[in-house]
């Protein structure tokens, strides 16, 4: 069966190493949406990998990557991971294979997410700053560079230059040449055309073949451009809907559906955040779970467990499990509290507001459960974990409307619990 595996959070759930742990019972792991903002972090036999773009069953030898249509795609990031890759030992060819309706990143598109945020001033989204906002724009307002175009250099480099000279005029005293931004491109695009495929074909084809395929979100359900807490989105759709758009396969196709949640709650970037933690217990959270930024090093803002938002991102997507990531950071605290709904105005809310103004408004209300204080660490079976630990995941599981199928107590692919064989 395929598997969709995605964010149900404000991204940075961990779903790199649970893409990682599955990628052995598939034939293909693909992306369909985001780009290089994204940071999957994998750690095998104590070495450390972060995938950005390239998809995270790249480090299991025969399996295809393949990127998506709906995914957008910056060259240069792309040949920097693939190089990261060689030098660490990785045999990566003829394994990643990219859509040729794949949008492309340009440098004026950075410069333009830097701008866009400038004159945000204090509504500042705070970007990764990958030129991933700018690069979608351009696709939705029909001026956007496809992989496909690199294949027709006269028509590239009209486009080019159409695009770089209404850059100029957006950019107060900029005079970006157009030609080296041509350049840079016609030598990505050599290295690049090996890899360019239709990528509808082949994993349809694939999937004909009987072959399985496990879809890889990047960031999370509440980052989503459509559902997530607009404006303080990223610029795709990181639910269940981007993969049949950034594919190009049918929604009957997907097969099963697992969000990956953090034991608790992580947010990088500005937007309202209700179960947010300031002061001792926000840093002690930050410092044991690592919360700092794979892609930027920002430090995450970091809160208790939001049931209110996990339900929602288990409406929208449909989840069937929950691949719960981090319950060894809960390690050694007394009391931990899960937010089970919202007071606003007077109201108790159990839905997730759309309005982001609303949700900034909005109190979290806690059931208060006890800690424990033997460690779960590196645990792989569930009755091992202490009762209080088993007691919190069902509590969890109650409020989330959704079963944790797969329990993760430490970085290495095998500090996890598997309670659901979810990709039969
Ligand atoms: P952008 O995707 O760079 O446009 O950033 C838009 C928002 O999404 C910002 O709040 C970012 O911090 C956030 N964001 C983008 N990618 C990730 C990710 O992989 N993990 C967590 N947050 C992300």
């Amino acid at each position: 069966m395929n598997l969709a595996v995605l964010g149900a959070q404000w991204g940075d759930e961990g779903k790199g190493k649970i893409v990682d742990l599955l990628t052995s019972h598939f034939s293909i792991v693909s992306r369909y949406q985001g780009g290089h903002n994204a940071g999957h972090t994998v750690y095998v036999n104590g070495a450390k990998f972060i995938l950005r773009l390239i998809p995270s069953g790249i480090l299991h030898a025969g399996v295809t990557c393949v990127i998506g249509n709906g995914v957008v795609v910056d060259p240069q990031a792309l040949f920097a991971e693939v190089d990261e890759l060689k030098k660490n030992g990785i045999d990566v060819d003829g394994r990643i294979l990219i859509s040729d309706k794949a949008h492309l990143i340009l440098p004026y598109h950075r410069d333009l997410d830097l701008l866009s945020e400038a004159r945000r001033g204090e509504r500042k989204i705070g970007t990764t700053s990958r030129g991933i906002g700018p690069a979608y724009e351009d696709k939705i307002g029909r001026r956007g560079i496809r992989v496909c175009d690199l294949a027709d250099s006269k028509g590239l480099e009209q486009n080019v230059r159409d695009n770089v000279t209404a850059r100029n005029r957006l950019v107060q005293d900029s005079t970006m040449d157009w030609k080296p931004v041509l350049d840079q491109l016609l030598t990505h695009a050599e290295r690049m055309r090996p890899m360019i495929r239709d990528v509808s074909v082949l994993v349809n084809d694939a999937m004909r073949a009987g072959k399985s395929i496990l879809f890889e979100g990047a960031q999370g359900t509440l980052l989503d451009i459509d559902h997530g807490t607009y404006p303080y989105v990223t610029s795709s759709n990181a639910s269940i809907g981007g993969v049949c758009t950034g594919l190009g396969i049918p929604p009957k196709a997907i097969g099963r559906v697992i969000g990956v949640v953090k034991a608790y709650t992580t947010r990088v970037g500005e937007g309202p955040f209700p179960t947010e933690l300031f002061g001792e217990m926000g840093n002690r959270l930050r410092e044991t779970g690592s919360e700092y930024g794979a892609v930027t090093g920002r430090p995450r803002r970091c809160g208790w467990y939001d049931g209110v938002a996990v339900r929602y991102a288990a409406r929208i997507n449909g989840l069937d499990g929950l691949a719960l990531t981090k319950l060894d950071v809960l390690d050694g605290l007394e009391s931990i509290d899960i937010c089970t709904s919202y007071r606003s105005g007077g109201r108790t809310l159990t839905d997730f507001p759309s309005d982001v103004g609303q949700l900034a408004q909005c109190e979290p209300v806690y059931e208060s459960m006890p800690g424990w204080s033997a460690p779960t660490k590196g645990l792989r079976q569930f009755d091992q974990l202490p009762a209080a630990a088993r007691n919190y995941i069902k509590k969890l599981e109650e409020v989330s409307g959704v079963r944790a199928s797969i329990i993760s107590t430490g970085s290495e692919r095998d500090d996890t619990i598997i309670r659901d064989e979810v990709w039969r």
